[in-house]
This record gives C-alpha cells, structure tokens and sequence, in this order.
C-alpha cells in the first residue's frame, strides 16, 4: 500500500512497529511479526518497541509486566535485533508518546473508534472494557506519528489501527497544518500460523508452540497438534493438515514437496510427520537458542541496549512534539 502523503523529510526511510508484552512468544508471533521486523532492519532507519503502555490494559501484575518485557527483549536481541541498526525500547521510555496520544484524541470522532473491531472482541474475550482499551488505537497511533513513520510492517490484525492511524493524522494535518506523513503498512506474508488446534495461534486460545520452547514441552506441543484419524496406510491430504502447514513454515520448497509426495502416497503416519517437523523447528532456532542463554547471563547489557535505543527514540519523539505543541497553539 503507498499513500500520497505529506513529505517526511526524513531520509532514510523509518520503519516502525510494537509488540505487548502479553506473554511467552509463539510460532505465530514469530512468522506474523518478528520475523519481518528483524529482516527489515537493513531497509531503513528501524525504530522497534515493547508496548508496555498498551500491556496494562490485560497485563495487571507489575512482576508478570516486567518479567515478560524481559523475555520480548531478550527473544529479539537473541533472534537477530541488531542494538547498533536498530533502535529498539521500551514504550514507556519515551512519555512523549502519552502527549501526543491526548492530543490526536482531540481530533479522533468518537465515531471512529467505536468502528474499531479490536475493543469489541477484546471485551467479547473477558478483558476488562477500560477506556484505555477502548482508546487503544489512538496510543497505537501516537507510537507511529510521534517517529513520523513510513512503514509499520503488521498482521493482519493491525490494519484498520493502521487505518484509523492515518485518519489520524489526516485530521490533525487539516486542523494545524501539514505535520505528519501518512505511514504505509506491509502485511506479513504468514497472516494465519495454525495452532496446535488448527485455530489460529494465540496465547488466548492456548494453541501455542512457543518460539524457546525446547526439549520435552516442545516436543509435547508438537505431538500435540491436531490431525484426522487416517492411519498410517491411508493416503493423506497436506492441504488441510496442520502438522504440513507447520512444516511447510520451516522447510525448503524440495523438503515440502517431499513431504506432500510421501502424505499422498499413503504408508506415513502423523507421528513421523510430526517428528520430521520436531527437527525443523529445532534446526530452525538452535543457534538463537543458545544466543539467549548466552544474552540471559548479562541482564545490564540489555537495560543498556534498551536505554540506548529509548534515547535515541526520544529524541526523534521529542523533535515531533516540539513541532506539534507549536503547531497546535501549546507553545
Ligand atoms: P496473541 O493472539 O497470541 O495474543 P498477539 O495479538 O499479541 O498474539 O500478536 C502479536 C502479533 O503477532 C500480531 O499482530 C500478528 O502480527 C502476529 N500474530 C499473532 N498470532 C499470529 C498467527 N497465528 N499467525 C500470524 N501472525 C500472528
Ligand atoms: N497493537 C499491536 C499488537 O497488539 C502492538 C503495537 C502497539 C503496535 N503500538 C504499535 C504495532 C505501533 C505497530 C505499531 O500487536
């Protein structure tokens, strides 16, 4: 998607994008977000956070919140984030966001908000209906603006936060004048990784296979994952199989073929497909494996990581406010 927008005059070109620290990362995670997060990290100037702010709003235990933006940081840093490229913080780091989020709910139409599908199925769920969760988007919006973004690499899940971001920041140019340029989104190619249930993934329905997970409760996840009841003799259909979708996340187009060839001819069971799939996944992360237990030694260099990133954020965050306080009448 390109937008005609008004010119970011900054070059190179800034690329943004958040994770809640909602819990243990999953397969899911991993080939809808951070995969794509660290793969752009050589396009453009990368400004990459943990969103502890839009946690609060299903994150209520202050250890749970602090344990878990841990784990983000050190899963990223040991999946390839790149400290020196990439400025990559903590939300809560950069107070300016929270500024900018009030003033953007001073153009937001109630109307716009009450569309967002997001809060409607997030209290259909069981999570609480604060109004921070009902203005979720318009924070979402100001972690995008407050960097003058151009890209925000997203599932699926995120357009239309997307699309009220740019309403946004549309309203805003009209009312004040020229500020923000219009951030572009690029959707993840892996937009549905099944779970272990042939849902989609997701901590909420208890399907996950989590990307550290190794060992017994990895192997216990992958047994786990639902298929039909064909015995090992029958021929098999890869298309709607779990376990072959999940393989096919991992393996080279020839291992997938192959795959498919012994499934349609019958005589291979789900268990040695399972297997098969076991050591992908374990191929697949056994060098960020070992780099976590390594990075987990040193927790001072990833604060020192974290305050290195949030600086150089706030003060991109902090040349933006300054533009929009003036060009709003605060100053
Ligand atoms: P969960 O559903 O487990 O709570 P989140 O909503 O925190 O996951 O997901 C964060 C991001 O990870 C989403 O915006 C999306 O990009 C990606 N994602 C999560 N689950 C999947 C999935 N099953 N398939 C593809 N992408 C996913
Ligand atoms: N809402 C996003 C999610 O749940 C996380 C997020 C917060 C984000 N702020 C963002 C993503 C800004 C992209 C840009 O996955």
């Amino acid at each position: 998607m390109t937008s005609p927008a008004v010119k970011n005059p900054q070059s190179p070109k800034r690329i943004l994008s958040g994770v809640q620290p909602s819990g243990k990362l999953h397969l899911g995670n991993y080939f809808g977000a951070v995969k794509q997060h660290i793969a752009a990290q050589d396009e453009g100037e990368c400004y990459y956070f943990i969103a502890d702010y839009h946690a609060l709003t299903t994150v209520h235990d202050a250890a749970v919140l602090r344990q878990n933006v841990l784990d983000v940081a050190l899963d990223y840093f040991a999946l390839g984030l790149d400290p020196q490229k990439t400025a990559f913080f903590r939300q809560s780091d950069v107070p300016e966001v929270c500024e900018l989020s009030w003033i953007l709910s001073t153009v937001a139409p109630m109307g716009l908000l009450e569309k967002a599908v997001s809060y409607k199925e997030k209290v259909e769920k069981g999570i609480d209906s604060s109004v921070g969760l009902f203005t979720y988007p318009v924070l979402m919006a100001a972690d995008i603006l407050a960097y003058r973004s151009h890209l925000v690499p997203v599932g699926k899940d995120q357009v239309q936060h997307l699309e009220i971001t740019r309403d946004l920041a549309v309203k805003f140019n009209h009312r004040f004048g020229d500020t923000f340029p219009l951030p572009d989104y690029r959707l993840t190619p892996a937009s549905k990784v099944p779970g272990t249930d042939g849902q989609k993934m997701s901590k909420s329905y208890g399907n996950t296979i989590d990307i550290f997970a190794e060992g017994k409760p990895l192997k216990k996840s992958v047994m786990g994952v639902v298929t039909d009841s064909r015995t090992v003799e029958e021929a098999k259909d890869p298309a709607t199989c779990n376990v072959f979708a999940l393989h096919g996340l991992f393996a080279t187009p020839e291992q997938s073929e192959a795959l498919a060839a012994k499934y349609r001819a019958g005589g291979m069971g789900y268990g040695a497909a399972k297997t098969e799939l076991l050591g992908l996944i374990d191929e697949h992360f056994a060098q960020a494996r070992e780099k976590r237990r390594e990075l987990a030694k040193d927790l001072a260099q990833i604060e020192e990581w974290l305050r290195k990133g949030a600086e150089k954020a706030r003060a991109t965050a902090g040349a933006t406010l300054d533009l929009v306080r003036s060009k709003c009448g605060l100053r």
